[in-house]
């Protein structure tokens, strides 16, 4: 169990001696250390057990802080920046030499991100470094969406986690770059694509579904609970008797379902896709802490936040 509270004075102290901090933002509740220091950052990847090829994103208060570790290259990126954040935005530019290579695993590039949560730009303004954060699970598990999560799964190895309740938008920072002069979203998450394209024109989308990924955050299996997840005509045909279904669904009820044991959990009853986005990750690790056998959901309408939501369910499924 590690402590939890709201005490920024506290967690500014530990970070300051190098120590881990797990912090809430808007998407997901981070594992957060001084970026600038070599062993915090070791110390941030062996919590996790992540392996040293998977890079983490620098979180800072202000866009003013941005120069301190990178270059704006993209005119576009910028914009983008201006008009998001703090919000679920993560930008890939260019690193100065100051940032360490641990941090973006041997990478030119360095993401870097202002969060939208009050407690976690307090903390970052009382700190004169940047903290490297990646989500607060272990490597490939379902990422935390409150406190409790973090202390369940790391509590045992952290000292200090700073509560700011349930996280607001529930899915990661979309990840967006510039590869020869267009503009990429690397990874979908709580901003859509289409808010983007409103600020910056065209984007393209560069997502991986392989093994072995440029951003390793697209790692094909991944965000994955322990028990099975089954599209809903795979899964339901023939139950096997005294099978309980944990159903993930969306919108109205399916009927289907009133006639096995099951246990559901709906996203959203009025189908909406941000109280889906934040509700997903609690709902998946609630069903997999549940007695159900296994997991049978749907993919949500391809939009908006619905395409970063089947994205992750997609990795779920995968194997
Ligand atoms: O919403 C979020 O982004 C959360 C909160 C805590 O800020 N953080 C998060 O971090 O999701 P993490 O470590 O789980 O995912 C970071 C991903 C990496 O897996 C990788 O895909 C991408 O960001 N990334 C980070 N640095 C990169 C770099 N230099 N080049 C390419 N991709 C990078
Ligand atoms: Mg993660």
């Amino acid at each position: 169990m590690a402590l939890i509270g709201k005490n920024i004075e506290f967690a500014a102290g530990l970070l300051r001696q190098n120590q881990l901090v797990a912090i809430p933002t808007e998407t997901v509740y981070g594992l957060a250390g001084n970026a600038l220091n070599d062993r915090a950052v070791a110390s941030i990847f062996e919590v996790k057990q992540r392996p040293f090829f998977d890079p983490l994103i620098l979180h800072v208060a202000g866009i003013d802080q941005v120069e301190a570790y990178a270059l704006w290259h993209d005119e576009r990126l910028k914009r983008l920046a201006e008009a998001i954040w703090p919000g679920p935005l993560t930008v890939l530019l260019p690193k100065k030499g100051n940032v360490p290579d641990l941090v973006t695993a041997g990478s030119e590039l360095v993401a870097i991100r202002i969060p939208d949560q009050a407690l976690t730009l307090e903390l970052l303004k009382l700190l004169d470094f940047p903290l490297a954060a990646p989500s607060a699970n272990p490597f490939g598990y379902i990422s935390p969406t409150s406190a409790y999560h973090v202390d369940k799964q790391l509590g045992e190895k952290i000292s200090y986690i700073l509560n700011g309740g349930e996280c607001r938008v529930g899915l990661e920072s979309t990840i967006v770059g510039v590869e020869a002069g267009e503009l990429c979203v690397y990874r979908l998450g709580g901003l859509s694509v289409d808010d983007i394209a409103r600020i910056t024109g065209p984007v393209k989308l560069m997502l991986n579904l392989s093994g072995d990924p440029k951003a390793p955050g697209q790692l094909k299996s991944h965000y994955a609970p322990r028990k099975r997840i089954f599209l809903e005509k795979e899964g339901l045909q023939f139950p096997e008797q005294d099978t309980i279904v944990g159903y993930l669904s969306f919108g109205k009820e399916n009927e289907a379902l009133k006639h096995t044991p099951n246990i559901t959990y709906n996203l959203s009853e009025s189908g909406d896709l941000k109280e889906a986005s934040a509700n997903l990750f609690k709902y998946l690790r609630l069903l997999d802490e549940s007695a159900a056998h296994y997991i049978v959901t749907d993919f949500l309408p391809d939009e908006g936040l619905g395409m970063a939501i089947n994205d992750r369910l997609r990795r779920a499924m995968a194997r």
